[in-house]
């Protein structure tokens, strides 16, 4: 287990909600822990001074300024061999409202900053023979929703992003998996109208939301050690919303 301890993990969006709490978690197991944000500066400086954990600042939506993030990140603290794409958005509407660019803004984000940030990590990972890779996909890409044309669809293109890449680092020592939240006591979903969210509660059968340290062990679980053998899953954490 010593090597555990040295190993180094990038949550993106890292600075909130669930990332915030994986980053947490995952310090508390001994890993050497990295966040990205895009946004929020303040609440980034915040998260810093309160964890002590570093927090490098890029759009995931963007390739280019994922190389440099990850080449500065790897150049404060050693190769990544930890990655979780936790940055997400959401732009809901009805398809008859939505803009084009509410459409484009949720795949860059959510779908192709997976690809961006395990483009730039990846081949690192199999040459050193090692590497764990979760993605945060959701249960509204699994069932759809009402509302979120853009979001199921990056949330789904995630399941197969993660299967797909499984294979390709199976031989290696990398491991890709997706956990699949369901309404997670987050800022996304306290946007929500309450309303709407009222109604969504009282169908999750453990009759809450969830709190992003439930979701945080999962993500800790995957990248374990010991999960070697777990690639291309999905792991379902949503109260008992979805089953099977
Ligand atoms: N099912 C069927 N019909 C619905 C509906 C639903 N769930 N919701 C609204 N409608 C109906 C409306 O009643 C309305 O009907 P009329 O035209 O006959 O009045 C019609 O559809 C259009 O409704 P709106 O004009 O209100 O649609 P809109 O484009 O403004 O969108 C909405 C409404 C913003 C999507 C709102 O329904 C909403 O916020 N829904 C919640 C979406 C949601 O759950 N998002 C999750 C965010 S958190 C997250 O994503 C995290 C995660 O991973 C779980």
């Amino acid at each position: 287990m010593a090597t555990q301890t040295r190993r180094v993990a990038l949550v993106t969006g890292g600075t909130t909600g669930i990332g915030a709490a994986t980053c947490q978690s995952l310090v508390a197991a001994g890993y050497t822990v990295a966040a990205s944000f895009c946004g929020n500066e303040d609440r980034a400086k915040d998260f810093t001074s309160r964890t002590g954990i570093p927090a490098w600042r890029w759009s995931v939506s963007d390739h280019d300024a994922c190389r440099a993030g990850i080449d500065t990140v790897e150049a404060a603290l050693g190769p990544i061999e930890i990655l979780v794409n936790n940055a997400g958005i959401t732009r809901d509407s009805s398809l008859a409202k939505m803009t084009p660019d509410a459409w484009r803004a949720v795949i860059d984000t959510n779908l192709s900053g997976c690809f961006n940030m395990a483009h730039a990590v990846f081949a690192g990972m199999r040459a050193r023979k090692w590497g764990r890779i979760v993605n945060v996909s959701s249960i509204n890409g699994e069932t759809g929703q009402f509302g979120q044309t853009n979001y199921a669809a990056s949330k789904a293109g995630i399941l197969g992003f993660t299967r797909a890449l499984a294979l390709e680092g199976a031989r290696d020592g990398v491991t890709v998996n997706a956990v699949a939240p369901g309404y997670t006591d987050t800022d996304m979903v306290k946007a929500v109208p309450a309303d709407v969210l009222g109604g969504i509660v009282a169908r999750i059968p453990v009759g809450r939301l969830a709190r992003p340290e439930e979701i945080a062990r999962c993500i800790a679980f995957l990248v374990a050690e010991e999960s070697g053998f777990i690639t291309g899953a999905t792991l379902d954490v949503n109260g008992g919303q979805r089953m099977g």
